[in-house]
């Protein structure tokens, strides 16, 4: 059976806030507690994302629940129109280390490089201690790029009371500077920030056992 991995809809609202607060439990992952997790706060990723950056769900074969979620969008200045920012990925705890992290964020990676390019940069931060996510933006093409040290507060933490926020970049390497496209042609093509393609669906190799939730 295939996970589905789309373009997030506002109807997977709830369904992102619920994977959210789940996966929110295990500590030293995701930078927000379970009570961190609103309604709020999702809505705006997801509205923002929908606006100029992208969201994609992996969504459990047989029925509504998200296994995962990745999105990322630009700052608001236009002096960072070509940087997608604020980038976070969740896997339901059940589903880690089965490759779907991996797949879905390769698969944004590829979106970004097939079909944005006004992007040239695709930024994150993980903490110092979660070695697990920053090994594995190594591997897919992500560059440390410094330390911020003492920024993350974490009690009884391996690293004391605070720990080292680590900045991460990936490079477009389709990035086409807007004064260098060619002459519009008619009818004009779409602003870049319109090109995406809500209704894409990608299939996935990967099966899952179907007792999972
Ligand atoms: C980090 C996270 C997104 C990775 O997704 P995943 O589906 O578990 O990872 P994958 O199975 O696709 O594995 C990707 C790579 O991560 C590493 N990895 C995955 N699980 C691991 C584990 N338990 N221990 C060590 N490394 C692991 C491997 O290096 C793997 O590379 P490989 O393909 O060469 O084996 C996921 O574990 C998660 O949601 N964690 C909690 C939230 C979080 O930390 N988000 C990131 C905040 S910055």
């Amino acid at each position: 059976m295939s996970i589905i991995i789309r373009h997030a809809t506002p109807t997977d609202l709830p369904h992102i806030i619920k994977l959210y607060q789940t996966t929110a439990q295990l500590t030293g992952g995701i930078a927000r507690t379970k009570n961190e997790i609103t309604e709020q706060y999702v809505s705006h990723n997801l509205q923002r994302s929908f606006k100029n950056g992208i969201c994609l769900v992996a969504q459990h074969p047989t029925n509504n629940n998200l296994i995962a979620e990745i999105h990322c969008y630009k700052p608001e200045p236009k002096l960072f129109d070509h940087v997608l920012s604020e980038l976070t990925i969740v896997v339901h705890p059940s589903f880690q280390a089965q490759g779907i992290g991996k797949f879905i964020f390769t698969q944004l990676l590829s979106i970004i490089e097939n079909t944005r390019p006004d992007i040239l940069r695709v930024e994150l931060i993980a903490r110092e201690s979660n070695h697990k996510a920053i090994k594995f933006y190594q591997k897919i093409g992500f560059n440390i790029e410094g330390r911020f040290e003492k920024r993350v507060h974490s009690p009884n933490g391996i690293y004391g009371n605070f720990e080292a926020d680590i900045p991460m970049a990936w490079f477009n390497k389709n990035y086409t500077p807007k004064h260098l496209t060619l002459p519009q042609i008619h009818p004009p093509p779409l602003p870049y920030h319109n090109i995406y393609y809500p209704n894409a669906v990608y299939k996935t190799s990967l099966s899952i056992p179907q007792n999972k939730p």
